[in-house]
């Protein structure tokens, strides 16, 4: 639809933005609740990202998404931030508050855990631990939704393990009850017996990349299997997975539920999930 004058303004701000699919999957929320609003790309260099975010009230936008590789200066920027945003260290979603303040949130974990829960409704936080493989940022924004949701324990395997122990140690103090155990990459296949969720925030089984190795045999048959990796949609892990018959979620809802909080913030409307969405954005996935 055509904008009025009074049309409602939000942004995604990345280096490079191009390959954002944000503006496509708020588009088709915007267009679906035929809201007078638009979302739009902004190409901003990391030497201008401080005063790109303080000139987001006074341009009159509503707030925006962040993206790489600007998600750490994105939360120094603002005027406030959520405690998830504060114990991921970055922000992915700026609201511009009524008074022109800007709070910094960070919905990546959000995100997960709506989808993991859409995807596997019989999953329970209290159903065992949870085995994580990689130690990036998006793997402290899985932990920190896991630790919240009430998981009782992490397992944290990642081929650098180094890396893993810095996270490790860095979550536990905003996490003292719910341990973090890191171990050993070359002992993942055992180490994933007892668990109740098995999630890949690797790059591996990506499209391009090659599969995970593991096998999931120690696996009791109740885990759930999820990857944050959505390109391709059924990754090697998810398709072993399936064919040894536990419940598998793939990754593209873990991009679209995380976008409703910022929706429902800049434009007063709540967004929905469902197939309509998925095949509209699996349109522009690319392989
Ligand atoms: P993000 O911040 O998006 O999570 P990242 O910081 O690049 O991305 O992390 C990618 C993850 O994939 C890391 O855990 C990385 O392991 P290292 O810390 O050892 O680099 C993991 N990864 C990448 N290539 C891998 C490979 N060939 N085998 C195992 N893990 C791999």
């Amino acid at each position: 639809m055509s904008l009025s004058g009074k049309a409602k303004v939000a942004a995604v701000i990345g280096w490079p933005v191009s390959h954002s699919l944000s503006p496509r999957l708020h588009g088709f929320w915007l267009e679906r609740a035929g809201i007078d609003g638009t979302y739009i790309p902004l190409a901003v260099a990391p030497e201008n990202i401080h005063d790109a975010i303080r000139a987001l009230p006074k341009l009159g936008l509503r707030g925006a998404n962040v993206t790489v590789p600007h998600k750490e200066a994105a939360l120094q920027a603002a005027d406030h931030a959520t405690d998830r945003a504060r114990r991921m260290g970055a922000a992915n979603t700026l609201v511009v508050n009524a008074d022109g303040s800007i709070t910094a949130d960070n919905t990546d974990g959000y995100g997960f855990l709506e989808n993991l829960r859409s995807g596997a409704p019989d999953w329970t936080a209290a159903a065992g631990p949870a085995v994580v493989l990689g130690a990036g940022g998006a793997a402290r924004g899985v932990i920190c939704a896991l630790l919240e949701a009430g998981v009782p324990a992490i397992r944290l395997l990642n081929r650098t393990r180094a890396r893993a122990e810095a996270l490790a140690a860095d979550l536990a103090r905003h996490f003292p009850a719910q341990p973090i155990e890191v171990g050993e990459w070359e002992q993942r296949e055992t180490l994933l017996a007892g668990s109740a969720l098995l999630v890949n925030t690797t790059t591996q089984g990506m499209h391009g990349q090659p599969a995970l190795e593991l096998s999931l045999a120690a696996l009791p048959p109740s885990a759930v299997v999820t990857d944050i990796v959505y390109v391709p949609l059924l990754t090697p892990l998810l398709e072993q997975a399936k064919q040894r018959g536990h419940v598998i979620v793939d990754g593209l809802g873990m991009l679209l539920h995380q976008a409703r909080p910022g929706f429902t913030a800049w434009f007063g409307s709540e967004p929905i999930v469902d197939e309509a969405l998925r095949s509209h954005m699996l349109g522009f996935v690319g392989r």
